[in-house]
């Protein structure tokens, strides 16, 4: 019997590699993609597939409750996993408005819809969250996130997805929704929009641009290969625990300044540079307002109980990431012309 699952946020960086992923390895599933395609959607990132026979996409704003309505009316979906997100913390700072909408109000009106259409037969049913390790708030030097890490989210980004985190575990609660949630650390990889760390990076040292680093670049994240968090997100949500929480991680922990060094050092060597030439462009900027320090998770119960650990080594990883950029020049110059042009300006020519 064939399955229905939304995954909402498919045309994004994380959701496009987590749609390639279940339509490829699951042809008995109908996957539908709920995407608004705002400036982080791009449909070109889902070109193989998007003529595969189990797969649709519905542009729609999770926002717009009669239109999710309708959607879920249309479809039954036995399943949602629900990525839609306004992702990115800079953005948060200046436009934090746009965070709660789509981060909060957007994740209820799949909660009342998935509740609505489920009242009648729960079984085999499923909601799962995709969320984030920053709703853990920062770390000091020591430590690690474990699911049992009070919340302590710093950013309005972070704050409206703890929020969203809050919200999913009342619906369990209160109205038995089967739901299940997951924190994973930074991504990395391809199709990640130019506006965070490592793609912003490869552009600009791609371009001879300086590499805009905040504050002193002594900040921590833990990195994970993109296709190694789709695969934590497939053993999840098949095998994960009612009501549980995993947290996804990398183990692998990187000041962004030696972070950046390294990815110089990659960039020197598939551009044919002289050593040392692309470490130049390395520029100290203001520090983001409110900067979280550290981040690092402990995925100890994921490994455990699900058998799931990273395929890649961190130096792989940046490799294959890399060779990607160079090889997908017209995806990055799409993405980069246009309104990414003012973003930028804004961002950092102001500072
Ligand atoms: P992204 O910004 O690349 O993609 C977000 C997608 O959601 C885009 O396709 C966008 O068009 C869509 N979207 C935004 N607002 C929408 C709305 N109102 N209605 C419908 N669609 C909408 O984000 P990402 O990096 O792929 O992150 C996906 C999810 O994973 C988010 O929930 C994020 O919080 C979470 N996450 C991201 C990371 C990371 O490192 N990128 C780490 C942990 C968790
Ligand atoms: P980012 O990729 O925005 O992810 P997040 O804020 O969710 O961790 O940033 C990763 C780290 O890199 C973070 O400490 C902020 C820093 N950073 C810079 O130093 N320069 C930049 O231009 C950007 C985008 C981020």
């Amino acid at each position: 019997m064939k399955k229905t699952i939304f995954i909402t946020g498919g045309a994004g960086f994380i959701g496009s590699h987590v749609i390639r992923l279940f339509v490829n390895k699951y042809p008995n599933y109908k996957i539908v993609n709920i995407d608004k395609l705002t400036y982080a959607g791009n449909l070109e990132n889902l070109k193989d597939i998007e003529k595969a026979s189990n797969y649709i996409f519905e542009k729609a704003d999770i926002v717009d409750k009669k239109v999710i309505d309708e959607l879920f009316a249309k479809y039954k979906p036995d399943g949602i996993i629900h990525l839609a997100a306004e992702s990115h913390v800079d953005r948060s700072i200046t436009n934090p408005t746009e965070f709660i909408y789509t981060n909060i109000v957007g994740t209820v009106n799949l909660l009342n819809a998935a509740r609505e259409i489920w009242a009648e037969n729960i079984q085999d049913k499923r909601f799962y969250h995709i969320s984030t390790d920053e709703v853990y708030g920062s770390l000091g030097d020591n430590g690690l996130f474990t699911e049992k890490t009070a919340y302590d989210p710093k950013s309005p980004y972070s704050a409206a997805k703890a929020s969203s985190d809050h919200l999913v575990r009342a619906y369990n609660h209160t109205f038995k929704l089967p739901v299940v949630i997951s924190n994973c650390s930074n991504n990395y990889g391809p199709n990640h929009f130019p506006e965070k760390l490592i793609p912003l990076a490869i552009n600009n040292i791609k371009n001879m641009k300086p590499i805009p680093i905040y504050g002193k670049g002594e900040n921590v994240r833990d990195w994970l290969y993109v296709i190694d968090h789709a695969k934590a997100i497939d053993a999840i949500y098949h095998n994960g625990r009612d009501g549980e929480t995993y947290n996804i991680g990398g183990n692998n922990e990187w000041t962004n300044i030696n972070l950046i060094k390294h990815l110089c050092k990659v960039m020197d060597k598939k551009l044919n540079r002289t050593p040392g030439a692309s470490e130049l462009l390395i520029t100290f900027v203001k520090d983001r307002a409110g900067h979280d320090l550290r981040y690092a998770i402990d995925s100890t119960k994921l490994m455990t109980e699900l058998g799931w650990k990273p395929s890649l080594q961190f130096e792989e990883g940046l490799e294959k990431t890399v060779d990607w950029y160079l090889a997908n020049e017209d995806w990055l110059n799409n993405v980069v012309s246009g309104d990414y042009q003012k973003y930028y300006r804004d961002m950092y020519e102001c500072k």
